[in-house]
């Protein structure tokens, strides 16, 4: 099973406020829905709440801690070990946040869905910094709307000495 991310940041890597994402780029929305259509989403109670239901068309995997936690249309897992038994054998897991599930699954991630909106907003829920090389760029392209953004795909190198290689050519 593949396991990606999918996430939205500003410059200054706020993907929240109060519970809430602090921007709206409706267009960045709708590739999150072509993107996750059909697929299974895993993501934190507090992201859950604040979309407020199921999205139709996709599995999805609420963590909580809260023992006998029921949210109609949804699976809750206690533990996140037990939220990627219980997403198997989805072809794509697609971790959607929040801040507290992105920080403790890192180490899972093969690819990075992301949206870098060209604006710096306060929050209170940052997207973690990435390890230097741990990533490549699978595709990146830049986008004008009301506010501008790039999209790209990280995906972990298959091989790391590889990447490392690559890097050290280009010094
Ligand atoms: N820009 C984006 O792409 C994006 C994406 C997603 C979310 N967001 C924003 O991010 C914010 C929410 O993020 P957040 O960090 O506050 O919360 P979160 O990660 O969505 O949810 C945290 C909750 O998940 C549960 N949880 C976390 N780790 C767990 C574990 N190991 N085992 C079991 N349960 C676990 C706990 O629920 P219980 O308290 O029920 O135990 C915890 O309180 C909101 O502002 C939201 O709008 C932005």
């Amino acid at each position: 099973m593949l396991i990606s991310f999918i996430v939205a940041m500003a410059r200054n890597r706020v993907i929240g406020r109060n519970g809430q994402l602090p921007w709206q780029v409706p267009e960045d929305l709708q590739r999150f829905k072509r993107l996750t259509m059909g697929h299974c989403l895993l993501m934190g109670r507090k992201t859950y709440q604040s979309i407020g239901r199921p999205l139709p068309g996709r599995r999805t995997i609420v963590v909580s801690r809260q023992a006998g936690l029921r949210l109609p249309g949804c699976t809750v897992a206690n533990t996140l070990r037990q939220a990627l038994t219980l997403a198997e054998p989805a072809e794509e897991l697609f971790i959607c946040g929040g801040a507290e599930v992105f920080r403790q699954t890192l180490a899972w991630a093969e690819r990075i869905y992301l949206t870098e909106l060209n604006l710096a907003v306060a929050g209170d829920s940052f997207f973690p910094e990435l390890p230097e090389g741990a990533f490549q760029v699978l595709w990146q392209e830049d986008f004008r709307a009301e506010i501008d953004y790039r999209f790209s795909i990280l995906q972990r190198p298959e091989n790391p000495l590889a990447l490392t290689q690559m890097v050290k050519d280009k010094l």
